[in-house]
């Protein structure tokens, strides 16, 4: 696979999968938390799907595209290891969708990442919450969920909370 076609791969199963877990979870009002800004187009693509529910972005340093910047006061600004303990206290177990992109290009440094925030994720999600993750998470009580159609195994991977 080209580093085109795995790029191809990412951003086709991060929309199919946002738009999957955006659907299962319109039952829900608890907010959603983008981790991961970047250049801004998960979180310009979240926005144009999500209806009635709160969305807060965490990035350490904002430099979005200008059509796709937060508004003050969406932004949890600093390090998510951070920013991750703060806002369980600040909003308790009520996350309905937790979409995190937050990985670069090395692989090993992307999984020890995922594997040290998975417990600062898990217990922010309310239940039936789901999480959508560019790389393998570390859960100790949420669910794999099978991925939609026109997703691709293992580049996208959608976890529960039961309840
Ligand atoms: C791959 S980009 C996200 C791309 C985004 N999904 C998009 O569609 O444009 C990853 C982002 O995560 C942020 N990030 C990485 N590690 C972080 C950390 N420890 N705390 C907060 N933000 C972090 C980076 O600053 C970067 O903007």
């Amino acid at each position: 696979m080209s580093r085109l076609d795995h790029f191809i791969a990412r951003m086709v199963s991060q929309r199919a999968s946002i738009d999957f877990a955006v659907a299962k979870t319109a039952h829900l009002d608890g907010p959603v938390f983008e981790l991961g800004l970047g250049n801004g187009r998960t979180y310009d693509h979240l926005r144009s799907r999500v209806e009635g529910r709160d969305i807060f972005v965490f990035e350490r340093a904002i430099a979005s595209h200008p059509d796709s910047t937060p508004p003050e006061g969406r932004v949890i600004l600093g390090d998510v290891h951070d920013t991750l303990p703060a806002a369980l206290k600040r909003f308790g177990p009520t996350a309905s969708l937790v979409h995190a992109d937050l990985g670069g290009h090395n692989p090993a440094k992307n999984d020890a990442f995922a594997r040290a925030i998975s417990p600062l994720v898990e217990p922010l999600l309310a239940p039936g919450g789901l999480m959508v993750a560019s790389d393998r998470m570390y859960f100790d009580a949420l669910e794999d969920v099978d991925l939609p159609e026109g997703a691709i195994l293992d580049r996208c991977f959608i976890y529960r909370k039961p309840g």
